[in-house]
């Protein structure tokens, strides 16, 4: 049986003090789930955020990290740095990090060998824009993404790696997929997995829908059988409407 995850990126949001009040709460009201938690905070709070979750069962996770081991990388963080705070997961691909810091899959490709290397799991983030769905090219490009970063890697490498499709039209958009579009990309993409690997990795990978998941549509998403759960953005910085998102699942 693949995980089921339920994970929230903050983004940019939240600082010292309201990471520590949205951690307490999510803390107290945390429910019952055979689903994995995980929050990504910000870079600068992630250290006191392990401390703060030490007995939680939220895994604290990173939005973002540097393919190098170390070196002149003005303003950047490596594997190790996080690994030595406790930290084993980085969110590798998110379409902001693609469209705002120009990162393609060259750069993507490196930053999940670096992460799958220093032993950390990989969620890493794909998904059409717009005008691909409307021109009917989003499997084309959802296959490309995959592809060209993940699919020269070892069968092995398949255990670490979440993967998260986010159609950027959905994103912070207040339009989400409806969760038959949602099915019908996830089912596209374990079968192109399938293909490409074997079935048995196809099916034991979790895949993540992101896109303007709320309270209210959670439940009807999460019920397709290939979506796996959800990667959580503005409702993921209310506890209530994260909480109610995890019960959903
Ligand atoms: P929203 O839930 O705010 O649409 O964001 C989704 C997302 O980008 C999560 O990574």
């Amino acid at each position: 049986m693949r995980a089921k995850i339920v994970a929230g990126n903050w983004k940019m949001n939240k600082n010292l003090a309201e990471t520590e009040t949205l951690l307490a709460e999510l803390s107290a009201k945390l429910p019952d789930s055979t689903a994995e938690v995980m929050v990504a905070p910000a870079y600068v709070n992630l250290a006191s955020a392990v401390r703060t979750l030490d007995n939680s069962k939220i895994e604290v996770i990173a939005q973002n990290m540097h393919y190098a081991e170390s070196g002149a990388f003005t303003g950047e963080i490596s594997a190790d740095m996080l690994l030595n705070i406790g930290i084993n997961t980085a969110i590798i691909g998110h379409s902001e990090r693609r469209a705002y810091f120009a990162e393609g899959d060259e750069i993507l490709s490196k930053k999940v060998v670096a992460a799958l290397k220093n032993g950390m799991r990989v969620l890493f983030c794909f998904g059409e824009e717009l005008e691909d769905r409307k021109s009917g090219n989003h499997f084309k490009l959802v296959e490309s993404q995959l592809k060209n970063v993940l699919f020269s890697l070892e069968p092995a490498a398949w255990s670490k790696i979440v993967l998260a499709y986010e159609p950027v039209w959905a994103i912070g958009t207040g339009e989400t997929a409806s969760p038959e579009q949602a099915q019908e990309m996830h089912a596209f993409i374990r079968k192109t997995i399938a293909d490409a690997f074997d079935a048995t990795i196809a099916n034991n990978v979790t895949i993540l829908y992101g896109g303007s998941v709320k309270p209210g549509n959670a439940e009807e998403i999460f019920s397709k059988p290939d979506v796996d759960g959800g990667l959580i953005g503005g409702a993921a910085l209310v506890a209530d409407d994260f909480i109610a998102i995890i019960k959903a699942i």
